[in-house]
């Protein structure tokens, strides 16, 4: 359930590698150009808190119940410090991943249990009215696990989860798919192993159908 707010949350998924930025960053100037405030920001992170929490997540060695304590600890200082604030002021909220990549990497790729996955989503999303805060709209780039790996491969130095095999990927593209068959109507899955500009296309298609953008190219 979604809470009704003034303002739009629109969250960004897929395994590393899958193209996220460069659409983020479109439909930013996309939404602008309809007239929106945006606000962009990311998880872990989005908040001086979180971003520490982000630098140990992505940095340090730990057990799946310790990096989701802290995921989710991040996610509860940044929807109460900037998310929830934006949605109330009627803003765009564009986040790159949110609560769908805990299911993905820390359950389908790590395998940690769901139901505490579950539980935590229930306390950290929870809203004073009852309900859980989600996004409005879930864009997942949904690109093959073996695509993924060619792109990553030599791209940059790698954070702890790029460096992990395709095995671990392929894990995580299976959560994701398993969040999107559970909750279908909140996403939109794109086929992102195509050209950047058909990408684009279906991000754009997939905002304009809800009237969020005016159709037509990028601005
Ligand atoms: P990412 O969003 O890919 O940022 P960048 O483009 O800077 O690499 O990196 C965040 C990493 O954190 C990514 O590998 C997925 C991981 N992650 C989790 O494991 N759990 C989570 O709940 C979130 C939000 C991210």
């Amino acid at each position: 359930m979604t809470a009704h707010t003034p303002g739009l949350f629109i969250s960004f998924e897929g395994i590393d590698g899958a193209g996220k930025s460069t659409h983020i960053a479109g439909l930013a100037d996309a939404l602008r150009a309809s007239g929106r405030n945006v606000v962009l920001t990311r998880e872990p992170g989005g908040t001086p808190l979180a971003e520490k929490l982000r630098e140990l997540v992505l940095g340090e060695a730990m057990d799946p119940l310790t990096e989701s304590l802290l995921v989710f600890a991040a996610r509860r200082d940044h929807l109460q410090q900037v998310i929830e604030p934006a949605l109330a002021r009627g803003d765009v909220v564009l986040c790159d991943r949110f609560t769908d990549a805990t299911f993905a990497y820390q359950g389908g790729g790590r395998g940690f249990d769901l139901a505490v996955l579950a539980q935590l989503e229930n306390w950290v999303q929870g809203l004073p009215g009852g309900g859980l805060r989600q996004p409005d709209l879930t864009i997942w780039f949904d690109l093959p696990p073996a695509v993924a790996a060619q792109r990553l491969a030599g791209a940059r130095v790698p954070d702890r989860f790029e460096a992990l095999p395709v095995e671990f990927f392929a894990r995580v593209a299976a959560g994701y798919e398993q969040r999107c068959q559970a909750q279908p109507g909140r996403f939109a899955r794109i086929p992102a192993d195509q050209p950047v500009e058909a990408v684009w296309q279906a991000v754009r298609a997939a905002c304009a159908a809800r009237g969020w953008v005016a159709p037509g190219a990028r601005p």
